[in-house]
């Protein structure tokens, strides 16, 4: 794959990256498909909301419906129906999501969570399914601490973590694939700074944040994505594993990452929440009874062109999924032109202005 950064703007980064299903401007937030799909959108709201890649699961697809049947469709691609690019996690971050059975430098056992059977994974495994899948971009294998985890866990999962980089790169013989290694080091500085080293020292297209966002203090958030940024080369791609609220999002960029992932806008426009230019907007509240707006006066989405609030909060009333669709493409819509609009204060100087107004309306709760 090829990336290329057009412009900076302190930290933050304007970039472009080349892949086998097209082009993806970044930042970027790719939207997370765990099952094949996004919930509750079809490719068709997806392509329309100008989602440019989206994120799929390694670990989920080998259960169900299992690499054969999508080996049958010749890849994830034209198995869902999906034409621009895909990554897919590696399962590493179900090592620390799952009750496991064994842990050791060979590999992890799992319980199924569907039918408490076996899983076995490894990084030689989830290469092997990854480019089976024919994701644009694949994930190394890695080991993510639980959150709990103390000094000397971490310290053995970081480690672990270069040793699978290490077999997750042997294993990677395709073409038109790419592969991003995953700097692990929980929230100590020296272990992270460590697997920064050890992962950019074994030469990947791009490189992921990992074992953040799982509990920990947002400042801490911040303070190691920056010790990690700091050793990760200019030219490749970074991405910050797992997270994308606004606010997160902008302080990240800030520091210098150009990828994200969250189920965060598709789960609580699942709730009944959109996200909007004023902040967070709860349709279940009464205040929406009688209200005529679109959910965003700023938005040009299917929802927000045609509904009013009014007619969601009833369809949440009566339990309806038609609300829980039309926020979900509202909120995917959102966070598509929020990344547009980073892109363009980027490129035109105005991206403290940017990120301080959408900190301020994210921080205060929003309407
Ligand atoms: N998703 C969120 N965090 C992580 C991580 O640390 N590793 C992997 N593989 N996926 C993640
Ligand atoms: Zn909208």
């Amino acid at each position: 794959m090829e990336f290329e950064v057009k412009k900076t703007f302190g930290k933050a980064r304007l970039g472009v990256m080349k892949l086998h299903h097209g082009a993806v401007e970044t930042p970027v937030f790719m939207p997370v498909g765990t099952n094949a799909n996004v919930k509750l959108l079809t490719p068709r709201d997806l392509e329309e909301a100008g989602a440019e890649i989206i994120l799929s699961n390694t670990f989920h697809l080998m259960l169900k419906p299992g690499v054969e049947i999508i080996k049958l469709h010749r890849g994830l691609h034209n198995f869902m129906g999906w034409k621009r690019p895909i990554l897919t996690d590696s399962g590493g971050f179900q090592v620390f999501s799952l009750p496991k059975i064994r842990i050791d430098d060979e590999g992890v056992v799992f319980r199924s969570p569907i039918d408490g059977s076996k899983i076995f994974l490894n990084p030689e495994i989830s290469m092997e399914v990854q480019i089976a899948l024919g994701s644009d971009i694949c994930m190394v294998f890695d080991h993510c601490p639980v959150p709990d985890a103390d000094y000397e866990e971490v310290k053995e999962a970081t480690e672990r973590t270069y040793r699978w980089a290490l077999r997750s790169k042997k294993a990677f013989k395709t073409e038109n694939q790419a592969l991003f290694g995953i700097v692990q080091g929980g929230i100590y500085p020296d272990l992270r700074r460590e697997s920064a080293l050890q992962i950019t020292s074994i030469g990947f297209d791009g490189y992921a944040i990992g074992g953040l966002s799982i509990g920990e203090e947002r400042s801490l958030t911040l303070e190691m994505t920056e010790v990690t940024v700091e050793f990760l080369p200019e030219d490749k791609p970074r991405y910050f594993m797992g997270g994308g609220s606004p606010e997160l999002i902008l302080e990240l960029v800030n520091r210098g990452v150009d990828m994200f992932d969250s189920v965060f806008p598709t789960r609580i426009a699942r709730h009944g929440t959109a996200l909007t230019w004023n902040g967070k907007l709860n349709l279940k509240a009464s205040y929406n009874k009688r209200s005529l707006e679109p959910v965003d006066e700023r938005c040009g989405c299917y929802t927000c062109k045609n509904f009013t609030r009014s007619y969601i909060h009833h369809l949440f009333d009566r339990g309806e999924v038609l609300g829980q669709i039309l926020l979900t493409i509202h909120n995917i819509n959102f966070m598509i032109s929020l990344m547009k609009e980073v892109r363009r204060s980027i490129e035109d100087g105005t991206f403290n202005e940017l990120k301080s107004r959408v900190v301020e309306v994210y921080s205060s709760g929003g309407v």
